[in-house]
């Protein structure tokens, strides 16, 4: 092993020796520390375009949630389940496999429907998400939840939120869906209690109910 290997493993040992002393190790520390935990993506040159390059720290973002406005500090690694969930105190969007594959953390993400658990939160910079957080209002549920409830859609309720996303976005797409359109748009969420039909007749009836079946999405 070379000197200064055996100084950088222990920086307190032999003031003679070469490589770094306690002094200019406390100086290092001092130094990294005085840079900003938080900043802005960098500007490279790629493919003849510049392109930001984010992380590996926090970097600043900022999304409109339903139609509030969120700020967060965040690496660019944290999916946006976890900077709904652990961060912004959004807890309606629920993990269960956290691999693209159950649809129980689906969000709408500029008015489509998306696996929250799939997406970086970097990716949703700036954009509008909507959660099921924002349905009801005013202490009202949504047509669409209160139809959920009327069919008995919903057994343990771990699905739901995700379900309800979907369908949200079916109807914001599609304001009179019948149970095929249902049940195609709600493909990508399973349920586990396998209610299947209920859900599908919920989302229907939904559809029926012409006032909220024609509210647009993002702060509706
Ligand atoms: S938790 Fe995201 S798809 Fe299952
Ligand atoms: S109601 Fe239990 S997983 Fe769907």
């Amino acid at each position: 092993m070379r000197d200064d290997d055996e100084t950088m493993k222990d920086p307190n040992h032999g003031s003679e020796s070469p490589g770094v002393s306690r002094r200019d190790f406390l100086k290092i520390s001092g130094i990294s520390v005085a840079v900003p935990l938080v900043a802005g993506p960098k500007m490279v040159m790629a493919a003849g375009q510049q392109v930001p390059v984010y992380g590996p720290g926090k970097v600043p973002m900022e999304f409109a949630i339903n139609g509030k406005n969120y700020k967060a500090d965040l690496e660019p690694r944290v999916t946006l389940l976890d900077a709904l969930r652990d961060q912004l105190e959004l807890t309606g969007a629920k993990r269960v496999c956290d691999r693209g594959t159950c649809g129980a953390c689906t969000v709408m993400l500029d008015g489509k429907p998306v696996y929250s658990c799939s997406n970086l939160a970097v990716w949703a910079d700036g954009r509008t998400v909507d959660t099921v957080e924002g349905l009801a209002r005013g202490g009202n549920l949504d047509p669409l939840q209160q139809a959920f409830v009327d069919h008995d859609a919903a057994q343990c309720g771990f699905c739901t939120s995700g379900q309800l996303m979907s369908a949200k976005a079916l109807l914001a797409a599609n304001p009179h869906p019948t149970a095929e359109h249902a049940r195609a748009a709600l493909t990508g969420n399973l349920c586990r209690c396998a209610n299947y039909n209920r859900i599908i007749d919920a989302v229907v009836a939904a559809g029926n109910a012409t006032p909220h079946a024609t509210r647009s999405r993002g702060g509706q």
